[in-house]
């Protein structure tokens, strides 16, 4: 089903006219439909078939708790890789168990926040996490159960700031030095290992990288077993594209079967998935509004009130957006090449460059498509821009999932007078 279409030359959001949200809500808003989040998931999870899968929503694409919500009525569960999302996942009603938590610098709080929430698995990613992990645990009297982030060092092919898992990046213990991790870590009794882990990076349109990594974990999965270890939990990450121009990323089934083979033979393992973009991306269209045309000898601007602090991926990813108008134009109008451009001060601020859009007016309506996964949660309250709103359209109705920011909220933290600590 197309849960964002036009019907008589009007955007529609599952039955629901974005001109009538945007009327209520004001703009920009951020416009999610609850059929398209849900069905992406369900999706993902079927094409695994019965395989033993625990999907894990990665919280940081689209943390908005009515969409958490609905990760826990499906019996999801989620990444992790902050405090602050251990506390959405388990308001939202996820329960610890399916909770793991990723990330390169774990604070000794988070660990101690997350064993008392009773989380799956930690995704340790050096030696330096472990020996923190350990003393927390064993502070506690607890076991912490663990897998590892391996850098299988493959080449994701995506853009560089979200490419993790080749030898230079950051994240994860080099795939020659795991073993050795490995031996160190069961001998810590408060720490049990089960589980290795990998994400090689995001907006991924082919399944190789998929194949190639799982491939190096599963070697190291049965070395680890004969080595003693107990490894039940294989987490293959995230990662999986969206279409947002014209990439043709794996379908569900391809990107199953390359998983479901590459790790084939190491039976008994319950597979651990970290979908973000691939289930919010295209679950949400953010709407602006237009607030002048402007035109210089060099260009032409349509300048809108949605800017880089609302949907910063164009500016930081040289990211393309679909942009359309709410009401098409009728058939045939003539279209011109302009800059979608925000009201920030920065010349990096735009939605899109020397864009070829049907002709628009000031007061009109524009829909950036594919702004679900990285869009809210990357906001900022940068040029102290209050953030947009949330709105869920489930079934027909649509309804506030966060309310648009006041001036109130963007002092609200800053004392009215300096105080001391
Ligand atoms: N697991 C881990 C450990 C991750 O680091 C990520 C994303 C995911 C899962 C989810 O990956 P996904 O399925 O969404 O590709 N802000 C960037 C994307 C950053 C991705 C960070 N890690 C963007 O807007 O393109």
């Amino acid at each position: 089903m197309d849960y964002f279409a036009y019907k008589g030359g009007e955007l529609y959001v599952e039955g629901v006219p974005a001109s009538e949200i945007a009327m209520k809500a004001g703009t920009p808003t951020f416009v999610y439909s609850a059929g398209a989040f849900t069905g992406s998931l369900e999706a993902l999870r079927a094409a695994f078939g019965k395989a033993p899968v625990q999907i894990c929503y990665s919280v940081k694409a689209a943390s908005n708790l009515a969409l958490l919500r609905k990760v826990a009525e499906l019996g999801l569960g989620a990444d992790i890789v902050s405090g602050g999302e251990l506390y959405r996942a388990l308001k939202a009603g996820i329960p610890g168990g399916r909770i793991v938590f990723s990330g390169v610098g774990k604070t000794a709080r988070e660990m101690a926040e997350a064993l008392d929430a009773g989380i799956l698995m930690f995704n340790l990613e050096s030696e330096g996490e472990m020996e923190l992990l350990a003393r927390v645990a064993a502070d506690k009297g607890a076991v912490a159960p663990v897998s590892f982030r391996v850098n299988p060092d493959v080449d994701p092919q995506t853009h560089p700031y979200i490419a993790t898992g080749l030898k230079e990046s950051k994240f994860g213990i080099p795939h020659g030095e795991a073993p050795a991790v490995f031996a160190r870590a069961m001998k810590l009794p408060s720490l049990r290992v089960i589980g290795l882990d990998c994400h090689v990076g995001s907006q991924l349109t082919s399944a190789a990288p998929f194949r190639d990594a799982v491939g190096v974990l599963s070697g190291l999965v049965r070395a680890l077993r004969e080595a003693g270890a107990g490894i039940t939990h294989l987490d293959v990450g995230g990662g999986l594209g969206i279409r947002y121009r014209d990439e043709s990323p794996p379908s569900p089934a391809e990107y199953a079967e390359a998983i479901l083979r590459a790790s084939g033979g190491i039976g008994d393992l319950t597979l651990v998935l970290e979908p973000g973009r691939s289930a919010a991306g295209n679950s949400c269209v953010m709407i602006t509004r237009v607030l002048y045309l402007k035109k210089t000898p060099a260009k032409s601007f349509v300048i809108v009130d949605a800017a880089m602090n609302d949907l910063l991926r164009p500016s930081l990813y040289g990211a393309w957006h679909e942009i359309r108008p709410v009401r098409l134009p009728p058939e045939g109008a003539p279209e011109r090449e302009v800059s979608v451009v925000g009201p920030v001060c920065e010349s990096g601020d735009f939605l899109a460059r020397d864009r070829a859009l049907p002709a628009a007016a000031a007061g009109d309506l524009l829909a950036v498509f594919g702004a679900g996964a990285y869009g809210f949660s990357m906001s900022s309250n940068y040029n102290s821009r209050p953030r947009a709103a949330e709105i869920l359209v489930e079934g027909g109705a649509f309804r506030l999932a966060r309310r648009r920011e006041t001036y109130e909220d963007l002092v609200r933290g800053e004392a009215e007078a300096l105080c001391s600590l």
